[in-house]
């Protein structure tokens, strides 16, 4: 049987995350000498050293990435303890903390906006990232749910389809092939395409489907954001994929145009995505609701 407290767990836990005693103690409110005492005791408890310096850096041993992996999971079990509390005691103060792709940043705000006003005592805190760090930030359980394009197979996920993601091609508005109709998908091999980085769930969609078809499309630059994909397109350095959901603005005021291609727009969808040993909290129930009931009206899109 361990002996040891929540405390030094909780403590030993931010020293493990941080790699340092000092980042530690600032991120907790404590003085470095408490947060090494903590340490210590809990190494004299379990028996073993948990840490080893090298220099001035420290280390976790064999036995302190165990109790890491632990100290993750017994922490966020306990937050979600407290959440659950805190909303069966009717304090109200739910906290949502959701994770969007970096393409779903054009509409999440608007809808978290329309969600707030609705339940004001709710706290919502939004990380912007792609796809690929999504996927790590569900496989360790870091956020209450995530909006993301095509959910991955295989990983032990619940995910519901809330708004059509039609990704299309865009173009500079004096782009020949802006004037064209029903142009052949062939067509699109003598172009150059600009790219997003890899990870990018709009990048794989997009080579998946090229792909399938027998295109093999010429790349031109790498850019990590739809925003860079856009303005690049503008100044002509070549065509670009991205969701219809981001270029609205553009189309309007009729900066870039969307190319009339056989067979696309590409068919995708948005979906709130969490994990299935998620207890989720009301709050998070809340909005995963409000998304699937309304935010495909709210932003004039299609449901499927
Ligand atoms: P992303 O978008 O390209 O910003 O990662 C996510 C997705 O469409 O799957």
């Amino acid at each position: 049987m361990l002996h040891l407290t929540f405390r030094q767990l909780s403590v030993f836990e931010a020293v493990s995350r941080n790699l340092s005693f000092s980042r530690a103690a600032q991120e907790l409110h404590l003085t470095q000498p408490a947060v090494s005492m903590q340490i210590k005791q809990l190494e004299e408890n379990v028996g073993t050293s948990l840490f080893e310096q090298l220099g001035k850096k420290i280390y976790l041993t064999e036995a302190g990435h165990e109790l890491y992996h632990y100290s993750r999971v017994i922490a966020q079990q306990l937050n979600e303890a407290e959440a659950v509390l805190s909303e069966l005691k009717g304090l109200k103060r739910g906290k949502l903390k959701i994770s969007v792709a970096s393409t779903a940043n054009y509409f999440a705000p608007q809808l978290l906006a329309t969600f707030t006003q609705r339940f004001p005592t709710v706290t919502v805190s939004l990380d912007v990232t792609n796809r690929q760090a999504l996927l790590l930030q569900l496989a360790n359980n870091e956020m209450d749910m995530a909006v993301m394009g095509q959910p991955p197979d295989g990983l032990n996920l619940v995910a519901e389809s809330f708004m059509e993601n039609p990704l299309v091609v865009i173009a500079p508005v004096h782009h020949a092939l802006t004037r064209k109709k029903a142009i052949p998908l062939a067509r699109l091999a003598d172009e150059t395409f600009l790219m997003r980085e890899e990870g990018s769930g709009t990048r794989i969609a997009m080579e998946r489907y090229f792909e399938t078809h027998g295109i093999k499309i010429q790349s031109g630059m790498e850019m990590s954001s739809t925003e860079a994909i856009k303005q690049a397109v503008q100044a002509g350095l070549g065509l670009g994929v991205v969701s219809l959901n981001t270029v609205e603005l553009e189309l309007e005021a009729k900066r870039l145009k969307v190319l009339d291609v056989e067979g696309l727009p590409i068919r995708r969808h948005w979906y709130i995505v969490h994990r299935k040993d998620k207890r989720l909290s009301a709050s998070a129930q809340a909005f995963k609701n409000f998304l699937l009931d309304e935010a495909a009206t709210l932003m004039g899109a299609a449901r499927t």
